[in-house]
């Protein structure tokens, strides 16, 4: 099976978690996928203090980082995955800091794996999308999207903005009003679905590729 992580930005039960959940839901119509959905609400996450231990300790960190709180368990969930959707509400035209504060703390975790000489995921190559959910129609959501693309691409994911048409990725337009906002969007449902969809069929793709180069001893580490 090809797990989609869905990955969700906002503090609160609302828009987004709404949006990923219908992507996720389109993502597992596509025959051998699975999903799994992570909220970052209501989790302890620290701000990276750029303290750089994370890069320097010559002892490995337990945390991979030394500050104590949610990141360890959320970064080893997250690096499961085969095909990755991050969500984020727009604040101020682009992801909430809690999202942002999830993906600068990533850093310690790819830095600790890169070390050592290893890959921080478990699944290699891997495929990540995104949505962005504003309260107004253009309020934002494709500066947002970039922010999310910049995450993947950073890490090392193969980025997918959706089939055709669908650009940087799916732009919702809640009105501000939660999920009933996000379900009379209709284009930013058709969006959203479409993108869920196609994460799912590039993981499955990665993971009938994965298999083949390991049958033909194909290393693909290239550390
Ligand atoms: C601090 C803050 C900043 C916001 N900035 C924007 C913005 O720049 N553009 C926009 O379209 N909506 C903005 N909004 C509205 C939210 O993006 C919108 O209500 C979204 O659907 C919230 O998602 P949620 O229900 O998952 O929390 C902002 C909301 C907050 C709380």
């Amino acid at each position: 099976m090809a797990k989609i992580i869905g990955l969700c930005g906002s503090p609160r039960k609302g828009a987004t978690e709404y949006a990923l959940e219908r992507a996720l839901a389109a993502a597992e119509v596509i025959p051998g996928v699975e999903s799994e959905l992570m909220v970052l609400r209501g989790k302890n996450i620290k701000r990276c203090t750029h303290c750089n231990l994370c890069m320097e300790s010559t002892t490995p960190l337990p945390n991979y980082c030394p500050q104590d709180d949610d990141m360890k368990e959320l970064i080893d969930q997250f690096v499961t995955g085969d095909g990755f959707i991050i969500a984020s509400p727009v604040y101020e035209a682009t992801v909430t800091g809690l999202l942002k504060d999830f993906m600068d703390r990533f850093r310690a975790k790819a830095f600790a794996n890169l070390r050592r000489g290893e890959n921080p995921f478990a699944k290699n190559p891997r495929v990540g999308g995104g949505i962005a959910v504003g309260g107004t129609r253009h309020g934002g959501q494709e500066l947002t999207l970039t922010t999310i693309n910049n995450f993947f691409l950073t890490y090392e994911f193969l980025v997918t903005g959706g089939p055709l048409g669908n650009y940087l990725g799916a732009c919702v337009w809640s009105k501000d009003r939660k999920a009933k906002g996000v379900e009379e969007d209709e284009v930013g449902v058709e969006r959203l679905e479409k993108l869920g969809k196609r994460v799912a069929e590039y993981a499955v793709v990665l993971e009938a590729g994965r298999l083949a180069a390991q049958e033909q001893n194909l290393d693909l580490s290239c550390l």
